[in-house]
């Protein structure tokens, strides 16, 4: 501990600092004279010079000047964009590296926000080949300083675009497809959106590729429906690869960060893509989640299926279930299962993908779970297992009472942020619950991002 309150550092010193841990992104974190310093981009173990850019009552941060004393899991980036892109934290980090980074990150969070001492928590369970393992892209367009068009990155805590023209964690249809128009956006003369001037049409593009199937779609979100170029521009591009299926405008005026509208017209083919997951055939459209590794999904579905131990007589709740991936698994052992799910297009492929995999114990409800679930359950419906797959904000606390007061024996979360997964946890722990193991997965290679499932039981 630090002997008195004063802060030893100003910024634009450089001092020599020890890395013994990691905060959240991945930064290390050190002390000077037991004052706390975070040094992005340093590895556990390593000693460093830095220089300090920012000093608070509490922390510093610094920049890295020099690897003094290097740590064995230290490898060189290879990609060109590291140093720009926000993309991939851990690209200095060697992959066993990183899986024990993401582990020690769910315990240290168990035991800070939750209050867990001794729960068990498996070692991640990662990648054996962890490149091009992403099934969609989503970038912003912008203009670079001679007028030209990029589309790419956000450059690390800003929103300048870096022109990204291939990346180690995109799938290469994605990156082609990318470039393809990039070069027609330029080359037709269609204007690009200033988030400043909230002036210009194209704003953001998606690329989702079904990696079993094969199919690829594009997602052209833009400022205003009218797009007098973009029939002309989807039949372009779709002559250039055979396996775009579907070419869609989706509309978005909104003025802040939100990537998508509400809108969709059809530019070229269908509304959406097919993709497997297992022997299971998916519709996705373009406003649905679908879990972007999809190696990584089947393992993910498997533990939530284990922990879930169905037997065919169970009624479960799958809420949170974007187009029923997981559902129709947890059906095909399930006497029933519910789905909730918030976004409408989702629940509509969520039921077309019940019809096209001829699966009829499947019920799909449309709202948020918080106010569906309470429901159900004033009807009488309860169940034996919950499964919850939440967006980072984790459940509602309305969402966990329900499980209290509906008293189901048995719960899997599966979580994409170990904050408010620990939150959740300790609610449901300081109400008769018992977290039983926890399994991380790695979904995202090369980024701090961890998934995690929970089995949670009643004591
Ligand atoms: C992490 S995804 C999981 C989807 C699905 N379980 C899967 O594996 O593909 C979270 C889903 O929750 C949906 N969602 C977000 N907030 C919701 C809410 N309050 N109630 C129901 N669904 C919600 C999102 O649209 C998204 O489809």
């Amino acid at each position: 501990m630090r002997q008195t309150d004063q802060v030893p550092v100003k910024v634009g010193d450089v001092i020599t600092v020890e890395i013994h841990g990691y905060a959240t992104q991945g930064e290390g974190v050190g002390r000077y004279q037991g004052f706390t310093v975070f040094v992005p981009n340093c590895l556990d173990g390593e000693t460093v010079l830095t220089r300090i850019e920012l000093v608070k009552k509490n922390y510093a941060r610094g920049e890295l000047m020099q690897v003094l004393t290097e740590s064995p899991h230290r490898v060189t980036p290879g990609c060109g964009l590291y140093a720009e892109c926000g993309g991939c934290q851990l690209l200095h980090m060697d992959y066993p590296g990183q899986l024990e980074f993401k582990r020690r990150r769910v315990i240290e969070v168990m035991e800070r926000l939750g209050g867990f001492k001794g729960i068990t928590v498996h070692p991640v369970i990662g990648m054996p080949e962890p490149w091009k393992y992403r099934n969609k892209v989503q970038y912003p367009f912008a203009l670079d300083d001679q007028g030209k068009v990029v589309i790419g990155c956000y450059q690390k805590g800003t929103h300048n675009v870096v022109d990204t023209r291939e990346c180690l964690i995109q799938h290469d249809l994605n990156s082609r497809i990318m470039n393809r128009l990039r070069e027609l956006a330029q080359g037709m003369g269609i204007s690009v959106y200033d988030e400043k001037t909230g002036q210009g049409l194209l704003r953001y593009v998606l690329v989702k590729n079904g990696f079993e199937s094969g199919e690829a779609m594009v997602v052209l979100v833009t400022n205003g429906s009218e797009f007098p170029e973009g029939k002309e521009l989807a039949s372009m591009v779709a002559s250039d690869f055979p396996e775009l299926k579907s070419v869609v405008q989706n509309i978005n005026t909104s003025g802040g960060n939100v990537v998508l509208g509400a809108r969709n017209k059809v530019l070229y083919g269908e509304e959406g893509i097919i993709d497997r997951l297992g022997d299971l055939e998916f519709k996705i459209s373009a406003t649905s989640f679908f879990q972007v590794n999809p190696a990584q999904t089947e393992i993910l579905y498997q533990i939530a299926m284990d922990y879930a131990q169905l037997t065919g007589t169970e009624r479960v709740l799958d809420a949170y279930c974007g187009v029923g991936t997981l559902t129709l698994f947890l059906a095909r052992q399930a006497k029933e299962v519910y789905g909730i799910e918030v976004i409408p297009e989702a629940i509509e492929d969520a039921k077309e993908n019940a019809v096209r995999n001829k699966m009829d114990n499947v019920v799909f409800a449309m709202g948020a779970t918080e106010e569906v679930l309470p429901k159900l359950a004033n009807i009488g419906i309860d169940f034996e297992v919950a499964v919850v797959d939440p967006p980072r904000s984790g459940c509602e606390e309305r969402v966990l009472q329900t499980f209290v007061k509906l008293n189901v024996p048995r719960i899997v979360y599966v979580s994409c942020n170990p904050s408010t997964l620990a939150r959740d946890l300790k609610y449901l722990v300081n109400r008769g619950y018992k977290v039983k193991e926890i399994q991380p997965v790695d979904m995202f290679p090369h980024t701090y991002h961890v998934e995690t499932v929970v089995l949670m039981s009643k004591k």
